[in-house]
């Protein structure tokens, strides 16, 4: 029950971006996650650290950065400067990933490793000791609004054991297609923070009942 709430804001309004965030946080969400995509990482490009600013200075709630970039070490100092309390990278395609993971714990900031749906569960393992949470994505990572991936809930359930017979307190969050089903078969695997997007900014019935089915999963 205590899980945590991410809201993506990738699919939101951008034209009224206050009033989204404020809804969500009206809603009850924990956190507002934010993808920042380069488009050479992913195919896909969404904002930079203006936008986490803006964000910073519209809530009071922990802001979730999560950087599908090529070079994040490039950018970490801006994104931390920016309000980030939260930072997550990804473990794919980059060779120095202990460097960056200390970086973002150098600027104070919660590290996250992060992989990929056909990335194996087994290659963050050596980076464990050195996170503050792990960000198993559900979908490619790219665009909001796909369908959750069934096969990523054997490795939320694999990591959940290995953090467990390592006795490390780390939290497994989920990003990609989380609804009030998805999110409960993520949360019977292990699962302890929710990233959702379109379920949440595109719901038919409101941000509210969103939230509400979100947090009762
Ligand atoms: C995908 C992003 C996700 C995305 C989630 O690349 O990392 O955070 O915004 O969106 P939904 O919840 O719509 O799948
Ligand atoms: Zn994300």
């Amino acid at each position: 029950m205590n899980h945590i709430i991410s809201a993506s804001i990738l699919n939101s309004d951008f034209g009224n971006l206050e009033r989204e965030i404020k809804n969500a946080e009206k809603a009850g969400v924990n956190w507002i996650h934010l993808d920042i995509m380069d488009g050479h990482f992913v195919p896909n490009i969404s904002f930079g650290p203006q936008i986490v600013s803006l964000c910073k200075n519209i809530s009071h709630l922990p802001l979730d950065v999560h950087l599908m970039i090529s070079d994040p070490d490039q950018f970490i100092h801006d994104f931390s400067e920016a309000g980030a309390d939260y930072i997550s990278v990804h473990i794919e395609n980059n060779p120095n990933i202990h460097r960056t993971l200390q970086s973002i714990s150098a600027y104070g900031k919660h590290a996250g490793i992060v992989l990929n749906p056909g990335t194996p569960v087994e290659s963050v393992f050596s980076v464990l000791h050195m996170v503050d949470y792990v960000l198993v994505m559900s979908v490619n990572p790219g665009f909001g609004g796909q369908e959750f991936l069934p096969e990523t809930l054997i490795k939320i359930k694999r990591l959940s054991n290995e953090l467990n017979e390592r006795n490390l307190q780390i939290p497994i969050e989920v990003d990609g297609g989380l609804n009030q089903d998805t999110a409960i078969d993520a949360r019977i695997s292990g699962a302890s923070i929710f990233v959702a997007g379109s379920y949440i900014f595109k719901n038919p019935n409101g941000i509210k009942e969103a939230v509400r089915l979100l947090k009762n999963t």
